[in-house]
């Protein structure tokens, strides 16, 4: 018997599944993290705290199945991508790490354009806040002593890695967030690097995400009880291994995520970029195959700030408008509260409610909000098929797509139809799970298979009419807002 173990760190837990050489998953724990907003805009996490959860988590997985744990043969791990974790020359972190969602770095974005102007070409991507290498640039500036003691830069899942293994490494999807990637030809750059005068001695070394980057360690083998010292897997960026979770990984697999961020996710054959519109074109996790996403900073993040505002949790801000939408809410909502990616790449926008009226009630705003993000993922829709990209139908994941009417809103509002995949554990920590069983000898096409779905939700015709004449309006919200409501 071997088991493999799929760790993911999230923003908001790591969440850790135990499954079985079937895929079974045998048990699941998740420990939080704490997020840290020194500043408006601002978004950090301390690297010790994702070891203290991922540990937290897997002792969790021990005690619910300890004799699985001890047959445990390959690690994959998964992560919030973009993260700066930096670290000195012992591997100590010198500061909290700066996340996906942090918006301080505007500035050094264009600063790096000009220092590398092929800059687009080479990442196949903008220069945007939340990616890695304008963090850099924005640390050598505010921070110098910081900067000066720099040894290595790594992304949140790979210090989890360097935890449990002493390596260095990373895989090319999570690799392709940093900007120091020529995502084309799989390899770090050394003119992206020099734009933020770092050097490949900065980096860690590169491998798919299909691939073995090392072993457990012995000490903690030992400390664990493990029958022998399992591979440690590549893994992925947290996208691409759920689109290994739900088997989105041949050409035009796609999936809709709604979590925390949203995300309209197909895989390509072929590396291609759109960065007109935004579009983030990174490898995928396994060899020769990249993807494009559409990328929102504030899909259950709208929701979840509408919650905390009116002291009602989310699901039930929901359950109150029914199941099937009744057309569009008579308000809109543009979900910027964070500053947007695809398709405007604005860190200071923000979010603008449009039309209240004395009548507008809890369930109007809930309604409304609801709608803006199926609207954002609409925008990401236009900006891949701007990219030459078409979009048939997509498999729908994440804590939100639990509302079965968000589902037919953005059906709706997509044209497309939404699969749901029978419950279970799908989620990124599935995925990275996954990678760990091929990276221990098992074929990617027989491991990396789509589940079985239990619905399919088309979008509802008789709305689509009313959903498209919402839709341009909405279109004429930031750029009527730009000018005047912004952050900083
Ligand atoms: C993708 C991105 C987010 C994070 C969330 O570019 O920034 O989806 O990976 O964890």
């Amino acid at each position: 018997m071997s088991t493999c173990l799929g760790i993911d760190v999230g923003t908001s837990s790591v969440k850790v599944v135990l499954i079985d050489e079937n895929q079974r998953v045998l048990a699941s724990a998740s420990s939080p993290l704490k997020l840290s907003r020194p500043r408006e805009g601002w978004s950090e996490q301390a690297p010790e705290d994702w070891w203290k959860a991922t540990v937290a988590a897997i002792q969790a997985i021990k005690k619910q199945r300890p004799k699985h744990f001890g047959a445990i043969g390959a690690i994959g791990l998964s992560g919030q991508m973009h993260g700066a974790t930096l670290l000195d020359p012992s591997d100590q972190p010198i500061r909290p790490a700066i996340l996906w969602n942090d918006g301080r770095a505007d500035k050094e974005c264009l600063e790096l354009e000009q220092l590398e102007p092929r800059l687009r070409e080479i990442a196949g991507n903008i220069a945007m806040p939340g990616f890695t290498a304008p963090k850099l640039l924005w640390v050598k500036k505010h921070e110098p002593q910081v900067f000066s003691r720099l040894a290595k830069v790594l992304l949140p899942k790979d210090y989890v890695r360097l935890k449990l293994s002493g390596d260095h490494a990373s895989d090319m999807s999570d690799a392709s967030g940093t900007l120091w990637m020529n995502v084309g030809q799989r390899r770090w750059s050394q003119e992206l690097l020099a734009a933020t005068s770092l050097s490949e001695e900065h980096m860690p070394k590169l491998f798919e995400g299909t691939e073995a980057t090392g072993q457990l360690s012995q000490s903690l083998q030992k400390k664990w009880g493990l029958a022998r010292r399992p591979v440690i897997a590549g893994g992925a960026g947290d996208n691409a291994a759920a689109a290994c979770g739900i088997g989105a990984v041949k050409p035009g697999g796609s999936f809709v995520s709604l979590g925390t961020s949203g995300v309209l996710f197909v895989s390509n054959e072929r590396f291609s970029p759109n960065t007109a519109n935004a579009v983030h074109a990174f490898c995928h996790a396994i060899p020769k195959t990249w993807h494009q996403m559409g990328v929102m900073l504030s899909a259950t993040a709208s929701l979840e700030w509408l919650s905390r505002v009116m002291g009602e949790p989310a699901p039930r801000l929901t359950k109150a408008l029914g199941e099937r939408p009744k057309g569009p809410a008579p308000l809109l909502f543009l979900p910027y509260l964070s500053g947007e990616r695809t398709p405007v790449n604005d860190a200071k926008a923000r979010a603008v409610l449009c039309g209240l009226g004395h009548e507008t009630d809890r369930k109007v705003l809930t309604h409304a909000v609801l709608d803006g993000v199926a609207f954002g993922f609409r925008d990401c829709l236009e900006a891949l098929k701007k990219a030459g990209t078409k979009v048939e139908r997509a498999t729908a994941v994440g804590g939100g797509s639990k509302s079965k009417l968000w589902l037919k809103i953005i059906a709706t509002v997509l044209g497309i139809p939404l699969d749901v995949p029978v419950a279970g554990d799908y989620g990124a920590a599935f995925g990275a799970a996954r990678l760990g069983l091929v990276a221990s000898g098992r074929e990617a096409a027989a491991i990396l298979t789509r589940p079985k779905m239990s619905q399919f939700i088309n979008p509802d015709e008789r709305m689509r009419a009313l959903y498209e004449a919402s839709y341009e309006t909405y279109g004429k919200l930031y750029p009527a807002t730009k000018g005047i409501i912004r952050h900083g």
